[in-house]
């Protein structure tokens, strides 16, 4: 496998460039190909701008909030920096957070250890696990799925509307008075399905019965321009590693308030302001009331200063040149995939609702793991099996009971019967034509010859043999 992180002509059909385009893999057929990413819904490659710029910050790597040194300073200021262009991209309101974290999920578990007492959350069972997952702690709705978005803001209204006051609240309210605090948490773009949920709406939704909205916008914020204010949501949860910035940064931005009051999500330094030690023996706290409250330990400067740099560079393309080329090669890949029978595309909303670049299908008469591997062996092309950290959504699309365990890596083909996982296929910035264009191919002869190779299940994955 040869590694080259030089990119090269793609800025012709595309306006970004992205980093691995001339890495080329070999094929069990024989021979080599550029490899096709085509897994962004998991990690997009990075930008070649978001590459440079980490490049050439490096030698100036300093702590954060710590170093009286020069470069200490400038770290500092490079961060702080990288907060004030991530709220601007979020269309943060002016009293809100923008705190860096490891990732979605990361960002999720933080909201929900920063919940209020008493607080009721309500998600659709379709969620990702990142934000289907974090709430268990607090009293929890989870919601059917949906048919149609506008099914979705019904049952989410009805839900809101049936909200029974919690037992504290019930104590002490009287009557027609709030049932106490709620968070709906929501994803913009849906990462098996692709599928844009009607994020304004449920925050009216949300809003009007007395509840906060926290959105998910790992798959939303890379394809499309996501603004909080403009939304009405209240906190926006994303991941680097998706923005084309994958140096381990993710964001929790949004109402300063419940951050403020609750307890720092890691203690240790950097989060505190004052420790002092009490006549008793113990230790008394003043925790930050900034952001800083939930960034203990030293912050990934370069993992925010990452994303910063790609939300300059999606910015500064525009959106509209991104989601008008993405369009494009949405309907290439959907055109394709209608023009093969035995292939299913997986929809909530209907084939025709409007999606980013994020496409889940099964193939009749093929295991998924199978059907990926040999995408991967055969033309280099690399997508994602199985149920993509979505099962309760991935079982309903494909009927399958919840009680059987799908077979990941099993490469045994059973025509006729339902597959227990599907494959995705998913892209953005940078994806070069070609790549959707041999993903097509690809599939068609597959479905058509079958595959040229022999596949076995080793460690739970589907390989091909020798
Ligand atoms: N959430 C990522 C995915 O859907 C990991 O693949």
């Amino acid at each position: 496998m040869s590694v080259s992180t030089v990119a090269s002509d793609q800025s012709v059909c595309s306006p970004l460039s992205v980093l691995g385009r001339d890495v080329t893999v070999p094929l069990v057929t024989g021979g080599e190909v550029t490899y096709a990413a085509l897994d962004y819904a998991a990690s997009a490659p990075a930008l070649q701008r978001v590459w440079d710029d980490v490049a050439a910050y490096a030698p100036y790597y300093g702590s954060v909030h710590r170093g009286a040194g020069y470069l200490s300073q400038l770290s500092t200021d490079l961060f702080e920096n990288a907060r004030r262009t991530v709220a601007e991209f979020l269309g943060c309101r002016e009293d809100d957070q923008v705190v860096f974290t490891r990732s979605t999920t990361d960002s999720l578990n933080l909201l929900a250890a920063a919940l209020p007492a008493d607080c009721q959350v309500f998600v659709f069972e379709t969620e990702h696990h990142a934000s289907l997952l974090p709430w268990r702690e607090a009293r929890v709705t989870y919601l059917d799925a949906p048919r149609t978005p506008q099914q979705a803001v019904e049952i989410l209204e009805r839900a809101l509307a049936d909200r029974a006051p919690s037992p504290d609240a019930r104590l002490r309210s009287r009557e027609g008075e709030a049932p106490g605090p709620a968070l709906v948490c929501v994803t913009g773009a849906s990462n098996v399905t692709g599928e844009l949920w009607p994020v304004r709406e449920l925050a009216a939704a949300a809003h009007a019965h007395g509840a906060r909205i926290a959105l998910d916008a790992a798959q939303l914020a890379p394809h499309h321009p996501v603004s909080a204010r403009d939304l009405g949501v209240d906190w926006v949860a994303f991941s680097g590693h998706k923005l084309y910035a994958p140096f381990g940064a993710g964001v929790l931005a949004g109402r300063a308030d419940w951050l403020r009051e609750a307890e720092p999500y890691l203690a240790g330094g950097g989060a505190s302001r004052k420790v002092t030690r009490r006549a008793d023996g113990g230790v008394d706290v003043e925790w930050h009331e900034s952001a800083a409250r939930h960034e203990a330990g030293s912050p990934n400067v370069i993992g925010a200063y990452a994303i910063a740099s790609a939300c300059k560079a999606l910015t500064e393309v525009g959106f509209d040149t991104l989601v008008a080329r993405e369009r494009h090669l949405i309907r290439k890949v959907g055109e394709g995939l209608r023009d093969v029978p035995e292939v299913k595309v997986l929809s909530l909303f209907g084939d025709d609702a409007p999606r980013v670049g994020v496409i889940s299908f099964v193939v009749e008469g093929w295991n998924s793991s199978h059907f990926a591997a040999a995408l991967s062996a055969e033309y280099g092309i690399g997508v994602r099996d199985g149920l993509f950290c979505a099962h309760p959504l991935v079982r309903t699309l494909l009927g399958s009971d919840p009680q059987v365990q799908g077979e990941c890596g099993a490469p045994e083909a059973v025509p006729g019967e339902k597959s227990l996982n599907a494959i995705r296929v998913s892209f953005g910035a940078g994806t070069p034509e070609e790549h959707v264009e041999r993903f097509v191919r690809a599939v068609k002869e597959l479905v058509r010859d079958g595959a040229k190779w022999s596949y076995r299940t080793e460690g739970g994955r589907c390989v091909p043999t020798d």
